[in-house]
């Protein structure tokens, strides 16, 4: 029931890894776009930025960063630099699955590169994911569902094959993509080992009104 945050905003993250309840942090191609533009970076500072900043906190965060490029021979070497580089976290390199990029995971994965295989919206590209190696699988939940896939059913079957087959210690199923707070449940259920969400969504997680209530009317009462 492992909890990531999923964004790249250090504030947020100087926040969220304190609550202890994140077990790792997901960046993406926009997220990181989005700092890099505001703070003025390129993607090296960038990457050097959130890698310090999660490593001076807890060096056992799992961290992911993804290849910016999209040719199989520079995403290969890109991958390798950033596994290089950033040593003493527990490092994934995400790359997008489809069928160019598979070669080049098999090959990252022979070289000890741990692949966050991302972008997952079937079944079949989680099996292919899982026989090559990947560490995690990350189905796009929100994606599936906007374009009427089911993703609960999906993510399902994939968990209860990788049980029947004894691949539940290699590879993790990472969703991501999160819509709206409904998903959080439905996503653990389905045997996600992984969600990774959003600061707002983070800041929901330990709320309800009727909590808050509660805890209200006894302030009240011991305040009389
Ligand atoms: C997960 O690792 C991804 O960063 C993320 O959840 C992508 O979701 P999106 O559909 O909001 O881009």
């Amino acid at each position: 029931m492992k909890i990531y945050y999923d964004g790249a905003n250090l504030d947020e993250i100087n926040e969220v890894t304190k609550l202890g309840i994140i077990s790792g942090i997901t960046t993406n191609l926009s997220s990181a776009k989005k700092i890099m533009i505001n703070e003025k970076i390129d993607y090296d500072n960038f990457k050097d930025k959130i890698f310090n900043t999660v490593k001076a906190y807890n060096q056992k965060l799992s961290l992911s960063f993804q290849v910016s490029k999209n040719d199989p021979k520079s995403i290969y070497e890109e991958a390798l630099n950033i596994h290089e580089k950033y040593k003493g976290l527990d490092l994934k390199v995400k790359v997008p699955i489809n069928y160019e990029n598979l070669e080049v995971i098999n090959k990252l994965v022979k070289n000890g590169v741990k692949v966050n295989a991302t972008c997952v919206t079937s079944f079949t590209q989680g099996v292919v994911a899982a026989n090559i190696g990947c560490s995690y699988v990350s189905f796009f939940w929100g994606r599936m569902t906007d374009a009427d896939i089911d993703a609960q059913k999906i993510v399902n079957n994939f968990r209860n094959l990788l049980d029947k087959k004894g691949l539940s210690k290699n590879v993790e199923i990472l969703i991501g993509s999160l819509r709206d707070q409904g998903i959080i449940s439905e996503a653990y259920i389905a045997g996600a080992d992984i969600v990774t969400m959003g600061y707002k969504n983070i800041k929901k997680l330990a709320h309800h009104f009727k909590s808050e209530e509660a805890n209200l009317g006894f302030q009240k009462e011991w305040n009389k």
